[in-house]
């Protein structure tokens, strides 16, 4: 069976820069504060109404497609992976096909939702399907229009600051050298704790799930035996229940245990030592998370890849942009190990190791 390979990759940020200074005229938070905790400076924000998670990640999926020779109306199969989609359905998949332009074949197009690992998760997918031989230019695209969902006020900071918006796209081929190509993914989740990093409305939970962790809250549900339930409140939108909820340090110390789990999982799969890759490039949750991981791995400052420092956390968009800026920036060369590691809400847990 053939490997697969990643055969072109692209990436697009919006122009708008936002530093934390920013925000500190919108909420009390400092600069100091936010780069203490997470390494974050700046981040981007897409042009409101202009541009979506859709529109985003065609422009990125076009420079992918130019690297890997191919015309967008070549990929037979789409993997969208996103946190924020234009729309609760259809999803983005078929969004971003029609931004595209592919509608002259048959196409097909999926979307996960798997929030931080939702890239590598993807990746593993197209994966199986090059592999097996049933397609030949998948497209893998994560992207995340965050700054439409964040809760600007004092009482959204411990979320708002960390996350920014973007897309990074990968067209997965065959590949022709038996060496080269991915070589492993290991996927993982466990949905113990899965309100601990949720955004649970719009649902249709009717308060069941989030209740079992904390303390019920009153979302203002019509009683039960009603018809006609709705999924948003007046009361969601009075007492602003409609934004991201993170228990931080709880995420952080599965973060720091999971990360390194799943990388040496994937090397022991290949038979590699962790001084055996070239560049690690995880998924840029907090910089903290990032350099406690390098050291447990005992890797040196050019073998990790990390750009929180002027992106923030792009979720499911976060590794694509890295490993191509990495890529853009010479510091993947032919031969090159490397991995692809992610962990997030879910929580779900993924890594890749690739012969590049
Ligand atoms: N500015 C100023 N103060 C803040 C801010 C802010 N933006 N956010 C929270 N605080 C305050 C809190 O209110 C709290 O104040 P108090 O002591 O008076 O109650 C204090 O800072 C400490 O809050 P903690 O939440 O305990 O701060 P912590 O040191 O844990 O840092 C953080 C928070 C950065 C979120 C951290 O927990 C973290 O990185 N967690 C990992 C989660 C993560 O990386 N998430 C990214 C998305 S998920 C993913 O990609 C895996």
């Amino acid at each position: 069976m053939k490997r697969s390979k990643i055969a072109g990759m692209g990436f697009y940020v919006p122009e708008r820069v936002v530093k934390n200074e920013e925000l500190t005229r919108l909420m009390d938070t400092s600069d100091e504060w936010i780069r203490e905790r997470t390494g974050i400076e700046e981040r981007r924000y897409g042009r409101k109404h202009e541009e979506t998670t859709s529109t985003m990640a065609a422009i990125a999926t076009r420079i992918a497609c130019e690297r890997a020779g191919i015309e967008p109306e070549e990929i037979d199969f789409i993997v969208f992976a996103t946190l924020s989609p234009d729309y609760y359905f259809p999803g983005c998949g078929v969004l971003v096909q029609r931004e595209l332009g592919i509608t002259h074949r048959e196409a097909g197009a999926l979307d996960i939702r798997n929030q931080c690992s939702g890239f590598v998760y993807g990746l593993s997918i197209a994966d199986q399907f090059v592999r097996t031989g049933m397609y030949k230019n998948v497209l893998v695209v994560g992207s995340e229009m965050h700054s439409m969902g964040l809760d600007f006020s004092t009482r959204g900071r411990n979320v708002t600051v960390i996350f920014g918006d973007g897309a990074g796209a990968a067209i997965v081929q065959p590949s022709e050298d038996p060496e080269r190509g991915i070589l492993t993914t290991r996927l993982h989740s466990d949905g113990t704790y899965a309100e601990k990093l949720s955004f649970i409305n719009p649902g249709c939970h009717g308060g069941y799930h989030r209740n079992r962790l904390d303390e019920p809250v009153d979302y203002g549900y019509p009683p039960a035996d009603t018809y006609g339930e709705i999924f948003i409140t007046p009361k969601m939108l009075q007492d602003g229940l409609y934004y991201p909820y993170m228990d931080g340090q709880f995420v952080f110390k599965l973060a720091v245990q999971k990360f390194p789990e799943v990388i040496l999982e994937a090397l022991q799969d290949a038979g590699l030592q962790p001084s055996d890759i070239n560049l690690l490039v995880p998924h840029q949750a907090n910089l903290r998370i990032s350099q406690f991981v390098q050291k447990r791995l005992g890797l040196r400052d050019d073998q990790v890849w990390n750009n929180i420092q002027r992106y923030g956390n792009t979720t499911a968009a976060s590794i694509p942009i890295a490993l191509c800026e990495a890529w853009e920036a010479g510091k993947v060369r032919e031969g090159d190990l490397v991995c692809l590691a992610a962990f997030g809400s879910g929580f779900t847990w993924a890594s890749a190791l690739i012969r590049w």
